[in-house]
This record gives structure tokens, sequence and C-alpha cells, in this order.
């Protein structure tokens, strides 16, 4: 594997569910990474869109084989920084907690609780390696959160630009109970997989935002007894078709 410039990726984008590879991209070439930390969650896929350089890498792989406890966080997140990615958009499927979160909303959250356990959360989880405390305060990178807001609107995408992430454990979805208390934690979305990759992108110094795409209402949250998989991925397909728009007007900004 050759290794690029860092100058050479515009943007790095991990698809969460529905989105396996980056409609659009041309002249991409597969990119197998070795990293400390083991395999990745599959190839880097380089190519290019509207004439910008994208580094695409499918979270669960290409044919949706790791659950969220299983993906490779630390891999994916060093794969990305040692192409030369410096900042990053995790596209994550979610649901929607808050009334105004409903299926195919799509929401670019500005804070994240985290309930998940057992994930290797920094990379300092190596013997040997020296400790570092990192302010996570802001867990997500507010220029590129405004520049995907910018995006958003310049691509006439309607996207709702705060809210609070809290991150479950998966791969079962949460109970009603759950989700009660979640609401009461302060959280308007639930997912699977924006934690560690946010914090694990900090502490490699990237960029790092997150597309939050609605694909339910969460237990105990909409009108429905029980949650659907099948209209689960309905959703997510329809918010999934503007990705690549939104992202396209980012990389012109
Ligand atoms: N819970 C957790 N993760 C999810 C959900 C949900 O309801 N929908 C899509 N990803």
């Amino acid at each position: 594997m050759s290794h690029l410039e860092p100058t050479s990726i515009d943007l790095a984008v991990i698809g969460g569910s529905g989105l396996y590879n980056f409609p659009g991209l041309e002249n991409a070439e597969r990119y197998t990474v070795d990293t400390p930390y083991g395999p990745a969650s599959g190839d880097i896929v380089i190519g290019d869109f509207v004439g910008k350089r994208i580094a695409f890498l499918a979270r669960h792989g290409e044919s949706h084989t790791l659950p969220p406890h299983r993906v490779n966080y630390r891999a994916n997140v060093w794969a990305l920084h040692s192409l030369g990615a410096r900042r990053v958009i995790g596209v994550n499927a979610v649901g929607g907690i808050r009334g105004d979160m409903g299926p195919q909303v799509i929401v670019v959250p500005d804070q994240l609780v985290d309930y998940t356990h057992g994930r290797f959360t920094s990379f300092c989880d190596v013997d040997g390696a020296e400790v570092k405390h990192i302010d996570f305060s802001e867990p997500y990178t507010e220029s590129l959160r405004q520049q995907l807001l910018e995006a958003a609107h310049a691509a006439n995408v309607g996207v709702i630009g705060s809210g609070c992430y809290g991150a479950t454990q998966g791969p079962r979805l949460e109970t009603r109970a759950e989700i009660a208390r979640m609401k009461r934690d302060g959280c308007d979305l639930v997912g699977m997989t924006g934690m560690p990759e946010a914090v694990l992108a900090r502490e490699l110094g990237l960029d790092y935002a997150c597309l939050a795409l609605v694909a339910n209402f969460a237990a105990g949250c909409g009108d429905e007894a029980e949650i659907s998989i099948e209209e689960i991925f309905a959703h997510l397909a329809a918010a999934t078709a503007e990705v690549p728009r939104i992202l396209g007007k980012l990389l012109q900004l």
C-alpha cells in the first residue's frame, strides 16, 4: 500500500447501516491498511467526487457483517488517519427520541452520552502507551458541524442542527424504560456506533462530525408497539440518498 500525502484526502466518510459504498465515487482505488490495532472494517476506498478526494470506509463492513460492539473503531480511525485524512464525517443510523426527530429526519448532533461498554475507547489502552487525557467537552468539531449545516442548506436538504446522541451497546434495540431513562438524561437520539469513534478521532486530532440519519422512533417514542426492522432500512435508504448531495456541497464550500 502506498502512502498518500496528508493533503490528498479532502474528506473521509465512515458509512453506517445502509451506506456501504459512496455513490458517484470515480477513479476509486482500494487500500488495505495494516494497523497496530488489527484489521479495519474493510478496505478504504479512495476516489474522486465533485473534483475532490474522498476516503470511504463501511463501518460494519461492505456486507454488514460486523455488529456495533465488534467494530474495530481504533483500527478504522487509525487507518483513515494514516492515509492522510484530517476531517471525518461519521454517518450513523439512529432512532429518534425527541418528537421532531422522526423517521428520515437528518440531525447534526452537538453532544453525546456514552452508554457503551467493553469497547476500546482510547489509543492509550495499550501496554506502555503514554496516557493522555483529552478535553471532550464538545465531542464534535464545531467548525465541521457548521460546514455540514451550511452544506445541507446549500443542497436544500432540511437538517436539525443540534441534539444529543446517546450511544448504546446494541446490537439489540433498547427497551422503553431504557429510552425513557435516556430521555431524562437529555438524549435526543439513540444509536449504537457513535462512540468510541468520536473520541478516537479527537485523540488523533482529527476534525470529526456526525451526520445522524433517523431510521425510526426509538422504543416507546412512536405510535407503534414494536419497531419494524424492515421499516428501519426503508427509512434509512431514503435518508441515505441525501448524503452524497450534502457532502458534495460540503466539499465545494
Ligand atoms: N436504537 C439504537 N440504534 C438505532 C436505532 C434505535 O432505535 N435505530 C437505528 N439505530
